[in-house]
């Protein structure tokens, strides 16, 4: 007895020079001293041992005790809870967190220069499905089965899982857009088509099994060559700047007649020569021509009355040459570290 009470004393002026340091303490006195596996419990336990004549008397001191070791515990919960911010020592002008935000894709920011370009002449946005069918995408451009220039996009086909017909594609370029909105017959038509296209080729740094392609479609009454060729210069020069240099070359496509490819004097080297155009000044950046007379009376519009002219450009390319990268898989490979270095608009 006289040991329990020798130890409750040290006790109390353990507890009472017990000072308050930071926001854990509170908590870890409680368990020290009031927790269940704490000293206060084991003095209770000790009861056990005391005389029975005593009990009453060390039960009333054991009781003291704990009141003495609780009131020091509220006391210091409620020192520590001022250490939490008050109105007064809350400084508004601390910078707060910064929230990371996204970036748009390069490839979706050059197709968005390209599309508002064209917009400011009137063009609207269209858009049409990734998965075709072979007539959209090759029989009513004036690609009929078994046509050799099919050879030109080497295509992926779906078998339809319905009907099991083969005849199911996934699109190798935007033109079947042109198709779906002759169809409609709602004339004249004004259009850009942005999308992404899908050709069996072999992955490499410089082409890809998929890849973006913007169409365009003019189709009205007396539409000229001359109409083809004003709006591809304005394109350019407002795309490349004013002093870009632009020839037309001849060419074919099934779906134009006439039709020319449209290059543009190399931005890199000024038309000097250099590795990225192959040293010959010039880069190829579109396909286009005269809407052929088949495709317009296969989509139900008299090639009589109406004319129009269409284009077709890459998206990769002029991001490659824009932002400078060498490689085009890095475009498909969501690595945040590349995607999160556009941020600005081009
Ligand atoms: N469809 C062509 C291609 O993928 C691009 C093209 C060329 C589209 C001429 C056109 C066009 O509309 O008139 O290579």
């Amino acid at each position: 007895m006289e040991d329990l009470l020798k130890q409750i004393k040290d006790y109390k002026d353990e507890i009472a020079a017990y000072a308050a340091n930071g926001e854990k303490s509170a908590e870890e006195f409680r368990i020290k001293w009031l927790g269940t596996k704490g000293l206060v419990k084991n003095l209770m336990i000790e009861m056990k041992n005391v005389p029975a004549e005593k009990k009453k008397e060390f039960g009333q001191i054991l009781n003291e005790f704990k009141q003495f070791t609780e009131a020091k515990y509220e006391e210091l919960k409620s020192s520590t809870s001022n250490l939490k911010p008050q109105a007064s020592n809350l400084d508004l002008t601390l910078p707060g967190n910064s929230i990371p935000v996204g970036t748009r894709h390069p490839i979706s920011l050059m197709a968005n220069r390209i599309i508002s370009i064209f917009q400011r002449l009137g063009f609207a946005v269209a858009e049409g499905p990734e998965i075709e069918d072979d007539w959209h995408n090759f029989t009513a451009l004036n690609l009929p089965e078994h046509h050799p220039a099919r050879d030109m996009q080497d295509t992926f086909y779906v078998q339809h899982l319905a009907t099991g017909g083969t005849d199911w594609l996934l699109r190798t370029h935007t033109s079947n857009i042109q198709i779906r909105e002759m169809q409609k017959g709602k004339l004249p038509i004004r259009i850009i088509c942005p999308g992404r296209v899908y050709r069996n080729e072999t992955v490499s740094a410089r082409s890809h099994c998929f890849f973006h392609q913007v169409e365009g479609l003019y189709i009205d009454e007396n539409v000229s060559f001359a109409d083809l060729k004003q709006t591809l210069y304005f394109f350019a020069k407002e795309m490349y700047g004013q002093d870009v240099k632009i020839r037309f070359r001849p060419s074919y496509f099934p779906f134009t007649e006439p039709s020319a490819e449209m290059d543009i004097s190399c931005m890199l080297c000024k038309g000097a020569g250099c590795n990225v155009c192959k040293k010959t000044g010039w880069l190829e950046i579109l396909g286009s021509g005269m809407v052929h007379p088949n495709v317009l009376s296969n989509c139900g519009i008299d090639p009589n009355k109406y004319t129009g002219f269409a284009f077709g450009m890459g998206i990769e390319r002029p991001a490659l040459l824009k932002y400078g990268i060498n490689d085009i898989r890095l475009f498909s490979e969501n690595d945040v570290r590349f995607l999160k270095q556009f941020t600005s608009a081009v």
